[in-house]
């Protein structure tokens, strides 16, 4: 399982790029196979839409299982919200024999606040508002928490042509404790030629183009804009 960052080549890992040259069959969702271009002259692929996350998987393990070393990669990190667990899972379920490796990426909650400034330096969580795979009414209560719990907030999957009320719906339990002047990032796209970068508030965020490419970081009460940047004050006194 590979990690392969935001989908620029400065942002992925030598350790990353290692294991894709040390492979024979590199697997993935066709974008980041095209991310990884680079890397995967004369390898044979394995590439499928991104609904086919499970076919792919098990494909992926098929080849391994007869003797090819086989890079499985996923965006960001493959832990997170990634392949790494479906494929852990899938192996001990269907009784794959074969040796695993699990290689780390930036995630795009963290290539998104380095493009914003530094909007995680205090207590943050990540959430995904697609509820293909968890039910809406679990991610609703997860938000509520976390609004309560005063946390920044890195909400990934934020929207998608068929899912716009999911991110109304945060949103609104946003503001329900936390201020419309609220600073929020939104990075889109990141590493890539249309990669786009706003700092807006709470009260703007649905009037701003958010997508499927997007990671959005609502800050909590103490996070601010200073210079053209969102910060997240750890609390030095200056
Ligand atoms: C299925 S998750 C994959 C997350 C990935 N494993 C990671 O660690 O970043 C897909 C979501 O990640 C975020 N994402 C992935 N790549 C991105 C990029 N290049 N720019 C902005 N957001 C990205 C978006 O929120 C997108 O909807």
């Amino acid at each position: 399982m590979v990690g392969i960052g935001p989908g620029n080549r400065l942002d992925r890992t030598r350790r990353a790029e290692q294991a894709i040259a040390d492979s024979q069959v590199v697997a993935g969702y066709d974008l980041y196979l095209a991310h990884i271009a680079d890397l995967t002259a004369g390898k044979e692929l394995i590439a499928s839409g991104m609904m086919q996350e499970t076919e792919r998987c098990r494909a992926a393990l098929q080849r391994a299982a007869q003797g090819a070393v086989v890079a499985l990669v996923s965006s960001g990190d493959p832990g997170v919200y990634g392949m790494a667990g479906l494929a852990l899972e899938m192996t001990a379920a269907e009784g794959f024999e074969v040796p695993i490796e699990i290689v780390p990426g930036i995630s795009a909650a963290n290539s998104a606040a380095a493009r914003l400034g530094a909007p995680l330096m205090l207590d943050y969580a990540c959430i995904s508002l697609s509820d293909l795979l968890v039910p809406w009414d679990a991610i609703r209560s997860r938000l509520t928490a976390l609004a309560e719990a005063d946390l920044v907030v890195a909400l990934y999957n934020p929207r998608s042509k068929k899912r716009i009320m999911q991110l109304e719906e945060a949103v609104e339990i946003m503001q329900f404790h936390r201020s419309d002047a609220t600073p929020v990032g939104i990075v889109t796209a990141i590493g890539e030629a249309n990669e786009r970068i706003e700092i807006t508030t709470l009260g703007q965020l649905l009037k701003t183009d958010v997508g499927m490419r997007s990671t959005v970081i609502i800050g909590n009460s103490t996070s601010l804009q200073l210079g053209g940047w969102m910060i997240t004050p750890r609390g030095y006194r200056l």
